[in-house]
């Protein structure tokens, strides 16, 4: 029975509260606190009643010490960072300041290079060690579910796996010409980037969504998919023994990448503030704020997503291809715990993250990524949790 600090109270941050509340076993008390303390307490407000009890703070995790302060105040075991990347080392940094685990879905970006890497977290290896503290990264669906896939695949398949493609499809329709499934921020900064994948022990470098293929997904059909930069790449590099390459690619529909296309022509992607009226502003930070909230697409989305990883290799001497996936629809999130499928199946790892670690199944002092724990209790608590997985020998390949 424990008390987790939810940083956070976006999209992803309601699907985690949700499914706490659902395992009040493991979730005695959680309190969600963020930036805007009214969305905490709307939050809060849907939730309380239950066995776990539900409280909401104010904080600005950009500043450690107001994280730290809400710690010794609250005195969880852990922290579930659901904010946005700009905060995992302020939160990193009071988690060590006060003695209590941590654990996070996307790795650390500086707000004004948009770059992520693991290397500023992945420095704190030693200072977590030391202080006898888990920061568990990374524990979304991709990354996240992907990875534990990895280490599944890598532990009951294969002797050495050879290549990862994984690949994530969503074919919701949330009727707006133009909207992001979680923070637009974040999301555009992704998409805009160079692409990049790992082969031979070498990152090989694209322009944005240079590479395009169409891939036929069970339950959703033919799509498009584009190889993108994507940070399980980087430390499945290092903790997949034999890899020899490694892509992640992702469905992008005709009518989304216009719209990008046009709004990075006009420069409203751009993060380099410009003047406006005697005031500094980055035009994607006011894109941010005309573009739909990732948050209110619950309601209006349809439709299916298709994420997981598909791996070639050998198992005593012999070829082997797997494919293991979950198949998610919007609708049946959205009746469950009020939110679309991208938030979701965010959500529902990061919960599951936390009970591993409050658990003690996946406690160990340092700082680590997902695949270097047993993926079978988690594989477990998917099927349970409202992510399950199927597995095909025989998938459709990616030349
Ligand atoms: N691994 C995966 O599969 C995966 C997939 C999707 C998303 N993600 C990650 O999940 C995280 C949350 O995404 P989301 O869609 O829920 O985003 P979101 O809807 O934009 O919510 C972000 C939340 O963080 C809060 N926040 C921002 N800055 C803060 C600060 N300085 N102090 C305290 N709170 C702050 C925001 O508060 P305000 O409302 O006040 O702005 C908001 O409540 C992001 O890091 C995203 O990259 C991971």
């Amino acid at each position: 029975m424990s008390r987790v600090l939810i940083i956070g109270a976006g999209g992803v941050a309601g699907v985690v509260a949700h499914k706490c509340c659902q395992n009040p076993d493991v979730f005695e008390a959680i309190c969600i606190a963020s930036r805007t303390l009214s969305k905490c307490e709307a939050l809060r407000d849907k939730l309380v009643g239950g066995r776990t009890e539900v409280t909401a703070a104010q904080v600005d995790a950009d500043d450690t010490q107001q994280v730290i302060d809400l710690i010794n105040s609250y005195k969880p075991e852990m922290v579930i960072n659901v904010a946005l990347p700009y905060q995992d080392l302020t939160i990193m940094d009071a988690c060590l300041a006060t003695g209590v685990h941590y654990l996070d879905t996307a790795n650390y970006e500086p707000p004004e290079i948009p770059k992520f890497e693991y290397k500023w977290q992945w420095a704190y290896r030693e200072k977590f060690e030391k202080a006898g503290l888990t920061a568990l990264l990374g524990s979304g669906f991709d990354p996240g579910v992907t990875s534990v896939f990895s280490a599944y695949a890598q532990k009951h398949y294969f002797d050495e796996i050879h290549t990862i493609d994984i690949i994530d499809a969503n074919a919701g329709d949330h009727g707006y010409h133009f909207a992001t499934n979680f923070n637009p921020e974040i999301n555009i900064r992704e998409i805009t980037a160079p692409g990049s994948y790992w082969e031979n022990g070498e990152w090989v470098e694209t322009e944005p969504l240079e590479i395009k293929k169409v891939y036929n997904f069970p339950e959703i059909g033919n799509k498009d998919i584009y190889l993108l930069h994507h940070e399980e790449i980087e430390s499945l590099a290092i903790n997949i023994k034999g890899i020899k390459k490694i892509r992640f690619w992702m469905t992008f529909s005709e009518k989304y990448l216009t719209h990008l296309r046009v709004l990075e022509n006009v420069g409203m992607t751009s993060i380099e503030p410009i003047d406006f009226n005697g005031q500094k502003i980055a035009p994607i930070h006011f894109l941010k704020a005309v573009l739909p909230d990732p948050a209110s697409l619950g309601p209006r989305t349809k439709g299916k997503t298709n994420i997981g990883c598909i791996f070639q290799g050998v198992k005593d001497g012999k070829p082997v291809k797997y494919h293991v996936y979950n198949v998610c629809d919007h609708e049946a999130c959205y009746a469950e715990v009020g939110s679309q499928a991208i938030s979701y199946t965010t959500g529902v790892p990061a919960m599951i993250g936390a009970m591993m670690m409050l658990t003690g199944k996946w406690l160990k002092p340092g700082v680590y990524n997902v695949e270097e724990f047993d993926p079978d209790p988690f594989m477990e608590q998917l099927n349970k949790q409202g992510l399950p997985w199927q597995e095909s020998f025989d998938p459709e390949l990616i030349d």
